[in-house]
């Protein structure tokens, strides 16, 4: 007789480390955590979403609507809206995004896992960045998907690898479980990269090269939850000179750092466009693109309203899937977002938070200089929530590691890097890797948590 009643998947699901650093960091008032992905608590926007809830329940017929359910697919004014900001933000024309065929989710978390079960059997492979998104990999674990890590540089994953990786699963047999490649595209979570258009683009040409071997699409899914958290001002004056690797090479006018983005609307990018299709011939790949986004960063996680822009049939299977999940996202909260993006407040709000989040990661690179030891290497970014710092080799920061404990004993807390790499039986897991958020903490605690970090790093590294 089987002694639990649970599914494979629930026997299976391991408990996701995002739970235990988000409880330890809530339930230790004494700790500073430089741990969890939650943003800004000061800039929250509590008193436009007071006023523009107010609008919205200030009359019966205005309200009842908004507490009633809505429509799987998402509440069709802010699908329309959602399509129009995204065409602003590529630089795109207005017919660049069609409204039919975003979908408005429970935050961009439930459209990831979603669009998994749409395209995943037990046992398949997801390519991921090495490292990347480690609330992305639990769903994996649990979905008993397996992953394949794919290096990530500067300016995105390493191209050359990714062929390699292809190659390797082709020669085993194994590329026909090949269903998707992840990456987080805008300073990604953990390191802070951002993928330059033309590694997207070359990156998006190879699955599509291994395509007939594998005997299904194989979707390039662009996560770009960070998208909007560009910091202003930038803490780093850019370069003019193109980079290695030619990210900019060849396309003239071509911003790729605020335009680089990958959808099903390439084909209808303004300025540059032509160029940027010619040089990159990647028309009549795009609908091989999920691209999936979230207004929980740049607005408020606690209203948690993510977006996605999907080809099909996928949409078609994902909006089935998700009449099943809950048969639409809280109606009240797409009202919500949608009148902040009808009446500007977003956009303002939007603003306010960059330049919020560009003071922070000041104020946190000028710590990380004054209390790292020299031999750290940090990586630094254009925008988001993390720093990356690497420490010597052979100086484990991992969970089990002293500095991990005893940093937990000084009352701060970090990601211990490895937990962002995915089970790789063809590479191990770098030990000697943290995430550092400077998201939720005041400048106060971050000047404090970065000392007491370096204190401990100290006493570890010669
Ligand atoms: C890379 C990335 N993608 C997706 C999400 C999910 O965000 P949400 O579900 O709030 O949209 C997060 C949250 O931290 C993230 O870091």
């Amino acid at each position: 007789m089987k002694t639990s009643a649970l599914s494979a998947l629930g026997r299976r699901t391991a408990l996701p480390p995002i739970s235990w650093l988000m409880q330890t960091a809530l339930t230790r008032p004494k700790l500073i955590s430089l741990a969890a992905g939650f943003t800004d608590n000061a800039t929250l926007p509590v008193e436009i979403s007071r006023k523009l809830l107010n609008d919205i329940l200030r009359s019966p017929k205005i309200g009842r609507p908004a507490l009633q359910y809505g429509i799987t697919a998402g509440e069709t004014n802010l699908r329309k809206l959602t399509a129009r900001h995204l065409q602003k933000l590529d630089g795109a024309d207005d017919r660049a995004h069609s409204p039919e065929r975003v979908m408005i989710t429970g935050g961009s978390q439930q459209l990831l896992y979603m669009t998994l079960e749409a395209i995943c059997d037990e046992g398949d492979i997801i390519l991921v960045e090495d490292p990347t998104y480690f609330v992305f990999l639990s769903i994996l674990q649990s979905q008993g998907i397996r992953a394949r890590g794919v290096r990530l540089e500067r300016d995105g994953i390493n191209l050359v690898h990714l062929e390699k990786v292809l190659q390797r699963l082709k020669k085993t047999g194994e590329l026909r479980r090949v269903k998707a490649l992840y990456l987080v595209t805008y300073f990604q979570n953990p390191t802070g990269v951002t993928t330059s258009f033309a590694k997207k683009a070359g990156a998006l040409k190879l699955l599509k090269k291994f395509e007939r071997a594998a005997g299904h699409p194989i979707y390039l899914i662009e996560d770009a939850a960070y998208r909007e958290l560009r910091f202003d001002p930038p803490l780093t004056i850019p370069s003019p000179s193109p980079r290695p690797g030619g990210a900019r090479a060849g396309v003239r006018g071509f911003d790729f750092e605020t335009k680089g983005l990958l959808t099903p609307t390439l084909s209808s990018v303004g300025g540059g466009e032509g160029e940027v299709k010619s040089a990159l011939a990647v028309r009549g790949f795009t609908e091989r693109v999920i691209y999936t986004g979230t207004y929980s960063k740049p607005y408020a996680p606690g209203a948690r309203v993510g977006f996605g822009i999907l080809p099909e049939p996928l949409f078609t299977a994902v909006q089935r899937i998700k009449g099943n999940h809950d048969f639409g996202t809280a109606n009240l909260l797409q009202q919500l977002l949608a009148r902040a993006l009808e009446t500007g407040l977003y956009d303002m709000h939007v603003a306010r938070v960059r330049k919020n989040y560009a003071r922070k990661a000041r104020v946190m690179k000028q710590a990380l200089a004054e209390h790292f030891p020299a031999n750290v290497e940090i990586w630094e970014s254009g925008g988001g929530l993390y720093f990356w710092a690497r420490l010597p080799k052979g100086i484990s920061a991992g969970m089990k590691s002293k500095v991990f404990q005893t940093a937990l004993n000084t009352d701060v807390l970090y990601v211990p890097g490895e937990l962002c790499y995915a089970d790789d039986p063809s590479r191990a897991k770098p030990e000697n890797e943290m995430r550092i958020s400077f998201g939720s903490a005041s400048e106060g605690n971050i000047r404090k948590g970065i000392a007491r970090l370096g204190g401990v790093l100290k006493r570890f590294i010669p």
